[in-house]
């Protein structure tokens, strides 16, 4: 079995950066919302940097007051203005779908929205099409299904849809046009996906009937007006410093204010079942959002058998999980994973790759990879794929082994998690 060479030393205390998902709903709820709000914990990261400027060339106005600390100023969604130039969501693939489906139900806004060479390559078919059957005129500007997007906005029709992806971004994306345009929206999934919006749309005031364990109806009136947000500390990125503290041979990490969404926890659930020795403190809720500490101790891990209905619990995390696999006894597997071919990069071919040219025999699956338990690994130089997520989860390995692996482009990991470098060092050096 692969062994960690990192010990820290002590109980060490490591704050995560806000919620991403939850940053760049509350630059659209603000801007949404008539009148003042403030944003705190945002998320200071290229992705909802880039959706939060994308909606100042529509008329709302964000006023950085400190770090992570925003005060909103929005004339209210009948009020935005067609921008002047291109909508930029970078890398940020939450950032382009949820404002899509904001935009395409504002009548009189015509806007194009693009993004970085890898947002450009990801699937936009899953929101054109039910966008478009919503009354909506959205285009991919050069008839591939893919970002440059043309819209038109439109008042829409109230909707009923049933989607076949468990994929919190097209659910958002469908509830936001249903927002914008004042309709209702009937949306059924197969499992459930992070169920931030909905949070927030309650939180606000809104009003969402449950009709099934997946299935909802939302209702307007939409009438939202400014309010604070606070975000919780992102999940996503502490992931990798929880696979980081169970894999350290000494110490642990506390990781204080959470959000523990309970469509975002299976890392948590995944990682204990593995035996991962991670206690949850102080549990209370906040903005529509549970959140708690989290304190990690080392642990031998092994395998276990992820389920399908675990996996959009976890989209975000099968990278750093794997890293996890690889000092696990008896070795990983992740099936029913087909939709990490569409994110950052193509996760499966990234992964796949990269451990192979660490010498490690992968086997690949349409939808997913195994691998046998590891007992050591080359040096050699990994691919980042233009993926902040593969980078981050290669240099934990690098960091855990005290090795000689090297990530050919880490400038990635700025579209999620600037501080990574730093909270890595804080660990290692104490
Ligand atoms: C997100 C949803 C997930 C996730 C992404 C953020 C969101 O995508 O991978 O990083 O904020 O709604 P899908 O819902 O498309 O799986």
């Amino acid at each position: 079995m692969l062994e960690s060479k990192l010990h820290l030393k002590d109980s060490i205390t490591l704050k995560m950066p806000g919620d991403k998902s939850i940053s760049h709903r509350a630059v659209l709820f603000s801007a949404l919302a008539k009148g003042k709000s403030k944003i705190t914990g945002f998320l200071e990261a290229e992705d909802p940097l880039n959706t939060m400027k994308s909606f100042s060339k529509l008329g709302v106005n964000y006023k950085k007051i400190d770090k992570g600390i925003y005060e909103v100023n929005s004339p209210g969604k009948k009020n935005l203005k067609s921008p002047t130039e291109v909508l930029d969501f970078g890398n940020g693939g939450t950032g382009i779908r949820l404002s899509a489906g904001l935009l395409s139900g504002l009548e009189g806004i015509t806007c194009e929205l693009t993004g970085d060479a890898s947002l450009r390559k990801r699937p936009m078919k899953r929101i054109i099409d039910p966008l478009t059957q919503m009354g909506a005129q959205i285009f991919s500007i050069n008839q591939d299904d893919k970002a440059p997007l043309k819209i038109i906005g439109t008042r829409l029709k109230p909707f009923k849809y049933k989607s076949s992806l468990s994929s919190a971004q097209v659910k958002s994306c469908l509830m936001l046009a249903a927002i914008s345009s004042d309709v209702s929206l009937d949306y059924e999934e197969e499992e459930l996906s992070r169920d931030h919006t909905e949070n927030m749309v309650k939180f606000l005031g809104g009003k969402i009937f449950p009709k099934d364990k997946f299935r909802f109806v939302l209702e307007p009136p939409y009438e939202f007006v400014g309010t604070e947000f606070h975000i919780p500390g992102d999940i996503s990125s502490a992931a990798f410093f929880i696979v980081f503290g169970l894999l350290a041979r000494s110490g642990s990490i506390l990781i204080p204010n959470i959000g523990l969404n309970p469509a975002r926890i299976g890392i948590i659930s995944i990682l204990k079942e593995m035996g991962g020795k991670i206690e949850i403190e102080n549990e209370r809720m906040e903005c529509g959002e549970k959140i708690a500490d989290l304190r990690v101790y080392p642990s031998q891990l092994k395998k276990i058998i992820i389920s399908k209905s675990l996996i959009p619990s976890i989209i975000d995390e099968i990278p750093i999980l794997t890293i996890a696999g690889l000092f696990a006894e008896r070795g990983f597997e992740i099936r029913h994973a087909e939709d990490l071919r569409a994110k950052e990069s193509d996760r499966i071919h990234s992964m796949v790759s990269n451990l192979q040219r660490l010498g490690i025999e992968v086997e690949e699956y349409k939808d997913g990879y195994a691998f046998e338990e590891v007992n050591e690994i080359k040096e050699n130089l990994i691919q980042s794929f233009m993926d902040h997520r593969i980078a981050m989860s290669f240099l934990i390995l690098k960091t855990l082994l005290q090795n000689n692996i090297q990530i050919d482009d880490e400038s990635w990991i700025s579209t999620s998690f600037p501080e990574f470098h730093k909270l890595l060092d804080i660990s290692v050096s104490k």
